[in-house]
């Protein structure tokens, strides 16, 4: 019987806003969802951190039956992904694959500018790591990337403090910053799959002719794209429409923040991991 799983992984709740999408692109799959809140943030850790507390949720993942992990946190994709892909799935004789959420991003960023001029909002891992300029120069060559890390907003979201004075100032903060830098940007993309959970708030300070754009429908798309692409997987994965949620702190917190992220009610167990 096919009963291959979905697994997608974050460090806290910002993998929601992936998996909502993914859910909606794909509903019929089984889908198993991992929060490492317990040691979110990622974004201002080390390599080797963010490294060794994503290979561990990916494994584990692997070991609850998942065939496939997405990567639905951009920090661990910009820190982590390639490494365990290049070293770590190798070593495994079961073939499990590992995707990221950086590729597609970078893939169809292009399409969104009139004026050439994008901007790249994420942790400060995933902009000290110079992944999204690289990536994109691979795809589009003529585009201009500015970045602008944003150390501050998991924060606002992990700690439930998404709107009022607090996020106003750290949110206005970067959006000037970045915009300052230059004034052709058309198109800023969310680097951080938290940040489309602060929208309300973005919305407040975002000037008209800017346009957001938050990775989770890109990524769902581009899941669908490679599930066709690669029948030898499609045809291993169950058909359940099942969610399991997990997290490696309070359950509790954890349900009442993802029923409002996710827009369903969800039951969620604690796990511990490392
Ligand atoms: N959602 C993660 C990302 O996309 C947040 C990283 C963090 O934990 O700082 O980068």
């Amino acid at each position: 019987m096919k009963q291959g799983k979905i697994g997608i992984f974050d460090s806290g709740y910002g993998g929601l806003t992936v998996m909502r999408n993914i859910v909606n692109v794909l509903p019929g799959l089984d889908y198993v969802y991992l929060g490492d809140n317990a040691r979110a943030p990622y974004g201002n850790r080390s390599f080797e951190t963010v490294y060794q507390y994503t290979l561990e949720s990916v494994n584990w993942l692997f070991d609850q039956g998942c065939e496939l992990v997405i990567l639905a946190c951009n920090t661990a994709s910009a820190k982590a992904l390639r490494q365990i892909q290049q070293i770590d799935l190798p070593k495994r004789s079961d073939n499990k694959r590992l995707l990221g959420v950086i590729r597609p991003s970078t893939e169809s960023i292009g399409r969104y500018t009139k004026t050439g001029v994008v901007g790249i909002l994420g942790t400060v891992g995933t902009v000290n790591s110079e992944t999204y300029p690289k990536e994109i120069a691979r795809f589009f060559p003529t585009l201009l990337v500015e970045q602008e890390a944003c150390p501050m907003w998991v924060y606002l979201v992990e700690l439930n403090q998404r709107e009022g004075a607090g996020a106003e100032y750290f949110i206005k903060l970067h959006l000037d910053r970045i915009l300052s830098r230059n004034n052709q940007i058309d198109t800023i993309l969310l680097a951080c799959t938290h940040y489309p959970l602060l929208e309300k708030t973005l919305n407040k300070f975002i000037p008209p002719n800017v346009q957001l754009v938050s990775q989770g429908l890109i990524v769902a798309e581009s899941l669908q794209v490679y599930l066709d692409r690669h029948p030898e997987i499609r045809t291993i994965l169950g058909s359940g429409a099942t969610q399991s949620f997990y997290t490696t702190d309070d359950p509790l917190t954890f349900e009442t923040q993802a029923s409002i992220f996710f827009g369903d009610s969800v039951r969620v167990q604690h796990v511990q991991i490392g």
